[in-house]
Protein backbone atom coordinates (compact mmCIF):
# COMPACT_ATOMS: atom_id res chain seq x y z
CA UNK A 1 0.00 0.00 0.00
CA UNK A 2 0.98 3.46 -0.89
CA UNK A 3 2.88 5.39 2.03
CA UNK A 4 0.58 8.31 2.03
CA UNK A 5 -2.27 6.34 1.68
CA UNK A 6 -0.70 4.35 4.88
CA UNK A 7 -0.31 7.58 6.55
CA UNK A 8 -4.26 9.03 6.12
CA UNK A 9 -5.31 5.78 7.35
CA UNK A 10 -3.27 6.03 10.56
CA UNK A 11 -4.25 9.62 10.77
CA UNK A 12 -7.82 9.20 10.70
CA UNK A 13 -7.97 6.01 13.40
CA UNK A 14 -5.63 8.09 15.83
CA UNK A 15 -8.21 11.11 15.44
CA UNK A 16 -11.15 9.30 15.10
CA UNK A 17 -9.39 7.03 18.46
CA UNK A 18 -8.56 10.07 20.42
CA UNK A 19 -12.19 11.52 20.45
CA UNK A 20 -14.11 8.54 21.03
CA UNK A 21 -11.51 7.56 24.20
CA UNK A 22 -11.42 11.50 25.19
CA UNK A 23 -15.26 12.02 25.19
CA UNK A 24 -15.51 8.53 27.20
CA UNK A 25 -13.77 9.88 30.01
CA UNK A 26 -16.83 11.53 30.89
CA UNK A 27 -18.51 8.19 32.19
CA UNK A 28 -15.99 8.53 34.83
CA UNK A 29 -16.40 12.01 36.13
CA UNK A 30 -20.27 11.50 35.36
CA UNK A 31 -20.46 15.00 33.24
CA UNK A 32 -22.22 15.71 30.17
CA UNK A 33 -24.21 13.61 28.53
CA UNK A 34 -24.79 10.02 29.85
CA UNK A 35 -27.20 7.13 28.16
CA UNK A 36 -29.66 6.02 30.53
CA UNK A 37 -29.76 2.76 28.82
CA UNK A 38 -25.98 2.13 30.05
CA UNK A 39 -26.45 3.61 33.59
CA UNK A 40 -29.35 1.12 33.32
CA UNK A 41 -26.99 -1.72 32.91
CA UNK A 42 -27.39 -4.32 36.14
CA UNK A 43 -23.79 -4.35 36.44
CA UNK A 44 -22.57 -0.90 35.67
CA UNK A 45 -21.58 -0.56 39.46
CA UNK A 46 -18.70 -0.80 39.23
CA UNK A 47 -17.82 -2.58 36.00
CA UNK A 48 -18.57 0.42 33.89
CA UNK A 49 -15.46 2.72 35.20
CA UNK A 50 -13.03 -0.28 35.01
CA UNK A 51 -14.32 -1.06 31.66
CA UNK A 52 -14.08 2.72 30.73
CA UNK A 53 -10.96 3.81 32.26
CA UNK A 54 -9.49 0.69 31.26
CA UNK A 55 -10.57 0.47 27.36
CA UNK A 56 -10.56 4.29 27.07
CA UNK A 57 -6.84 4.50 27.41
CA UNK A 58 -6.06 1.45 25.71
CA UNK A 59 -7.88 3.35 22.51
CA UNK A 60 -6.02 6.34 22.84
CA UNK A 61 -2.16 5.06 23.23
CA UNK A 62 -3.13 1.94 20.75
CA UNK A 63 -2.45 3.89 17.87
CA UNK A 64 1.06 5.37 18.87
CA UNK A 65 2.07 1.49 18.65
CA UNK A 66 2.23 1.38 15.46
CA UNK A 67 4.70 4.13 14.97
CA UNK A 68 7.87 2.68 13.56
CA UNK A 69 9.69 5.12 14.52
CA UNK A 70 8.47 4.85 18.25
CA UNK A 71 9.25 1.24 18.58
CA UNK A 72 12.71 1.34 16.64
CA UNK A 73 14.41 4.82 18.17
CA UNK A 74 12.05 4.87 21.63
CA UNK A 75 12.35 1.53 22.72
CA UNK A 76 11.89 1.90 26.52
CA UNK A 77 8.75 4.05 25.52
CA UNK A 78 6.91 1.63 22.83
CA UNK A 79 7.22 -1.10 25.65
CA UNK A 80 5.96 1.09 28.61
CA UNK A 81 3.24 2.74 26.67
CA UNK A 82 2.35 -0.97 25.44
CA UNK A 83 2.06 -2.26 29.21
CA UNK A 84 -0.27 0.53 29.60
CA UNK A 85 -2.30 -0.95 26.40
CA UNK A 86 -2.27 -4.29 27.31
CA UNK A 87 -3.76 -3.48 31.18
CA UNK A 88 -6.12 -1.11 29.74
CA UNK A 89 -7.40 -4.01 27.18
CA UNK A 90 -7.37 -6.67 30.09
CA UNK A 91 -9.49 -4.19 32.46
CA UNK A 92 -11.37 -2.79 30.07
CA UNK A 93 -12.17 -6.10 28.77
CA UNK A 94 -13.03 -7.92 31.72
CA UNK A 95 -15.45 -4.90 32.52
CA UNK A 96 -16.88 -5.22 29.06
CA UNK A 97 -17.57 -9.08 29.89
CA UNK A 98 -19.48 -8.39 33.23
CA UNK A 99 -21.16 -5.73 31.26
CA UNK A 100 -22.31 -7.59 28.81
CA UNK A 101 -24.47 -10.14 31.27
CA UNK A 102 -26.24 -6.89 32.25
CA UNK A 103 -27.14 -5.16 28.93
CA UNK A 104 -30.66 -3.98 28.49
CA UNK A 105 -30.67 -4.58 25.00
CA UNK A 106 -30.82 -8.48 25.81
CA UNK A 107 -29.56 -11.77 25.21
CA UNK A 108 -28.21 -10.95 21.32
CA UNK A 109 -25.94 -8.15 22.81
CA UNK A 110 -24.64 -10.13 25.35
CA UNK A 111 -23.00 -12.43 22.90
CA UNK A 112 -21.85 -10.19 20.98
CA UNK A 113 -20.12 -8.23 23.29
CA UNK A 114 -19.29 -11.24 25.86
CA UNK A 115 -17.46 -12.71 22.80
CA UNK A 116 -15.63 -9.72 21.69
CA UNK A 117 -14.46 -8.94 24.96
CA UNK A 118 -13.21 -12.96 25.46
CA UNK A 119 -11.64 -12.70 21.95
CA UNK A 120 -10.12 -9.24 22.95
CA UNK A 121 -8.67 -10.50 26.39
CA UNK A 122 -7.27 -13.34 24.43
CA UNK A 123 -5.35 -11.50 21.89
CA UNK A 124 -3.56 -9.34 24.55
CA UNK A 125 -2.38 -12.40 26.10
CA UNK A 126 -0.83 -13.79 23.28
CA UNK A 127 0.85 -10.64 22.17
CA UNK A 128 2.02 -10.33 26.04
CA UNK A 129 3.45 -13.89 25.83
CA UNK A 130 5.25 -13.37 22.42
CA UNK A 131 6.69 -10.19 23.28
CA UNK A 132 8.32 -11.76 26.18
CA UNK A 133 8.73 -14.52 24.47
CA UNK A 134 10.64 -12.11 21.86
CA UNK A 135 8.85 -13.15 18.61
CA UNK A 136 8.19 -9.96 17.34
CA UNK A 137 6.22 -10.64 14.21
CA UNK A 138 3.82 -12.71 15.90
CA UNK A 139 3.63 -10.27 18.83
CA UNK A 140 2.66 -7.77 15.99
CA UNK A 141 0.34 -9.65 14.15
CA UNK A 142 -1.53 -10.48 17.65
CA UNK A 143 -1.11 -6.25 18.53
CA UNK A 144 -3.19 -5.80 14.74
CA UNK A 145 -5.81 -8.24 15.96
CA UNK A 146 -6.09 -6.55 19.26
CA UNK A 147 -6.33 -3.16 18.04
CA UNK A 148 -9.14 -4.18 15.39
CA UNK A 149 -11.01 -5.29 18.35
CA UNK A 150 -9.99 -1.88 20.45
CA UNK A 151 -11.26 0.12 17.64
CA UNK A 152 -14.85 -1.37 17.51
CA UNK A 153 -15.65 1.34 20.09
CA UNK A 154 -15.34 3.73 16.88
CA UNK A 155 -17.03 1.73 14.67
CA UNK A 156 -19.96 1.07 17.10
CA UNK A 157 -20.25 4.96 17.20
CA UNK A 158 -20.15 5.27 13.21
CA UNK A 159 -22.71 2.49 12.49
CA UNK A 160 -25.43 3.27 14.95
CA UNK A 161 -26.91 6.33 13.54
CA UNK A 162 -26.79 4.60 10.55
CA UNK A 163 -29.41 2.54 11.69
CA UNK A 164 -32.65 5.10 11.87
CA UNK A 165 -31.52 6.28 8.24
CA UNK A 166 -32.08 2.36 7.24
CA UNK A 167 -35.32 2.51 8.82
CA UNK A 168 -33.70 -0.30 11.75
CA UNK A 169 -34.92 0.23 15.29
CA UNK A 170 -32.07 1.65 17.72
CA UNK A 171 -31.97 -1.25 20.07
CA UNK A 172 -32.17 -3.65 17.05
CA UNK A 173 -29.49 -1.89 15.39
CA UNK A 174 -27.36 -1.72 18.66
CA UNK A 175 -27.85 -5.17 19.09
CA UNK A 176 -26.26 -5.74 15.58
CA UNK A 177 -23.26 -3.29 16.24
CA UNK A 178 -22.21 -5.86 18.94
CA UNK A 179 -20.93 -7.99 16.09
CA UNK A 180 -21.07 -5.56 13.30
CA UNK A 181 -18.08 -3.20 15.63
CA UNK A 182 -15.89 -5.71 15.41
CA UNK A 183 -16.32 -9.07 13.27
CA UNK A 184 -15.93 -7.15 9.92
CA UNK A 185 -12.49 -5.28 11.41
CA UNK A 186 -11.26 -8.66 12.28
CA UNK A 187 -11.57 -10.20 9.05
CA UNK A 188 -10.25 -7.47 7.44
CA UNK A 189 -6.98 -7.43 9.68
CA UNK A 190 -6.59 -11.52 8.76
CA UNK A 191 -6.81 -10.55 5.22
CA UNK A 192 -3.98 -7.79 5.41
CA UNK A 193 -1.97 -10.02 7.61
CA UNK A 194 -2.27 -12.53 4.85
CA UNK A 195 -1.16 -10.52 2.30
CA UNK A 196 -4.30 -10.01 0.69
CA UNK A 197 -3.44 -5.91 0.15
CA UNK A 198 0.45 -6.60 -0.61
CA UNK A 199 2.20 -8.02 -3.66
CA UNK A 200 3.99 -10.43 -0.62
CA UNK A 201 2.42 -11.96 2.60
CA UNK A 202 2.79 -9.57 5.90
CA UNK A 203 3.48 -11.57 8.35
CA UNK A 204 3.69 -15.66 7.69
CA UNK A 205 3.09 -15.98 11.59
CA UNK A 206 -0.06 -14.75 11.45
CA UNK A 207 -1.70 -18.10 11.23
CA UNK A 208 -0.25 -18.59 14.80
C1 LIG B 1 -13.33 -3.98 22.59
C2 LIG B 1 -14.00 -4.53 23.55
C3 LIG B 1 -15.18 -3.87 24.22
C4 LIG B 1 -16.22 -4.54 24.78
C5 LIG B 1 -16.41 -6.03 24.85
C6 LIG B 1 -17.12 -3.54 25.31
C7 LIG B 1 -18.30 -3.83 25.99
C8 LIG B 1 -19.17 -2.89 26.45
C9 LIG B 1 -20.45 -3.18 27.05
C10 LIG B 1 -21.03 -4.56 27.25
C11 LIG B 1 -21.02 -1.99 27.37
C12 LIG B 1 -22.40 -1.82 28.01
C13 LIG B 1 -23.44 -1.98 26.93
C14 LIG B 1 -24.84 -2.07 27.45
O1 LIG B 1 -25.10 -1.95 28.65
O2 LIG B 1 -25.72 -2.27 26.59
C15 LIG B 1 -20.10 -0.95 26.99
C16 LIG B 1 -20.32 0.42 27.15
C17 LIG B 1 -19.36 1.37 26.93
N1 LIG B 1 -18.09 1.19 26.44
FE1 LIG B 1 -17.34 -0.55 25.80
N2 LIG B 1 -16.60 -2.29 25.08
C18 LIG B 1 -15.41 -2.46 24.41
C19 LIG B 1 -14.54 -1.45 24.01
C20 LIG B 1 -14.62 -0.15 24.43
C21 LIG B 1 -13.61 0.83 24.18
C22 LIG B 1 -12.27 0.61 23.47
C23 LIG B 1 -14.04 1.98 24.73
C24 LIG B 1 -13.25 3.24 24.72
C25 LIG B 1 -13.68 4.34 24.51
C26 LIG B 1 -15.36 1.72 25.32
C27 LIG B 1 -16.17 2.64 25.97
C28 LIG B 1 -17.45 2.40 26.39
C29 LIG B 1 -18.35 3.42 26.87
C30 LIG B 1 -18.05 4.91 26.98
C31 LIG B 1 -19.55 2.78 27.19
C32 LIG B 1 -20.82 3.47 27.68
C33 LIG B 1 -21.82 3.47 26.54
C34 LIG B 1 -21.85 4.55 25.55
O3 LIG B 1 -22.00 5.74 25.87
O4 LIG B 1 -21.80 4.21 24.32
N3 LIG B 1 -15.66 0.41 25.12
N4 LIG B 1 -18.98 -1.52 26.44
Amino acid sequence: MNRRVIWSLWGLAAVLSAGVAIFSYRYLLRVGPLSPDILANLYHRPWLDVHVAGAATALLVGPFQFLARLRTRHRLLHRRLGRLYVVGCLAGGVGGFVMAFGSTAGPIATVGFASLAATWIWANVQAWRLAVARRFDAHRAWMIRSFAMTFAAVMLRLYLPLFPLLGVSFVDGYRAVSFLSWVPNLILVELYLRGAFARRPILVQAAE
